[in-house]
């Protein structure tokens, strides 16, 4: 218990298949990383970022954390997304939600789970926010309206750091897309929020709120 070794087997297993391959693939990844895609998705178990959009190692840096959140006081999601932007020079930053996800679903019911309480704060206050947009229908309706609101949003919390208003200011080509994972079937959607530019924040954010109204 104290080596997981089917972990180290699978590993081994892994990365024979991939030499058998391509025998360059690690001793060239290790020289340089060139990704074109940032994901920010949720730390949900069943939404591997690399896997759903078929890519390789090296091929999309990753931020995860639970229910997909980009906070402006998140020193850890800041720091990986000014890395990726100015670094890595990625062209495209995804935040990608999942339906039934179970920290918007915690902030729905107002669940008490403890310490991430105070993480799901920030859905909550969406939770009350939209309250007109989820006053009706179902729960598990209301539970993937509130996933795809908590996208929308964070969209254009991402859009309106300092490192994409920077970005932008200095004419870099960089779109932001919100995107939405069906984990019942595999599928993504693409929620119809991108922005290439500062001027397109605001309204790009009212269209996608005014179509969750019914
Ligand atoms: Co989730």
């Amino acid at each position: 218990m104290r080596t997981l070794k089917h972990l180290f087997q699978q590993n081994r297993e892994w990365a024979a298949g991939i030499k058998a391959q391509d025998p360059e693939f690690f001793s060239k990844l290790a020289e340089q990383q060139s990704p074109q895609y940032l994901w920010i998705g949720c730390s949900d178990s069943r939404v591997p970022a690399n896997q759903i959009v078929g890519l390789r190692p090296g091929e999309i840096f990753v931020h995860r954390n639970v229910a997909n959140l980009v906070v402006h006081t998140d020193l850890n999601c800041l720091s990986v997304v000014q890395y990726a932007v100015e670094v890595l020079k990625v062209k495209h930053v995804i935040v990608c939600g999942h339906y039934g996800c179970g920290g918007v679903q915690a902030a729905l019911a107002d669940t008490k789970l403890g310490l991430i309480d105070n993480w799901l704060r920030v859905i909550k206050d969406l939770r009350v926010k939209h309250q007109n947009i989820l006053a009706h229908g179902e729960e598990r309706t209301r539970l993937n309206i509130l996933c795809e609101l908590n996208v929308i949003e964070q969209v254009k919390s991402l859009c309106n750091t300092t490192i994409l208003r920077t970005a932008w200011d200095l004419g870099r080509e960089l779109s932001v897309h919100g995107w939405i994972y069906n984990i019942e079937d595999g599928l993504l959607q693409d929620l119809g929020v991108c922005v290439t530019n500062p001027d397109e924040i605001e309204a790009t954010y009212l269209q996608a709120i005014s179509r969750k109204r019914v």
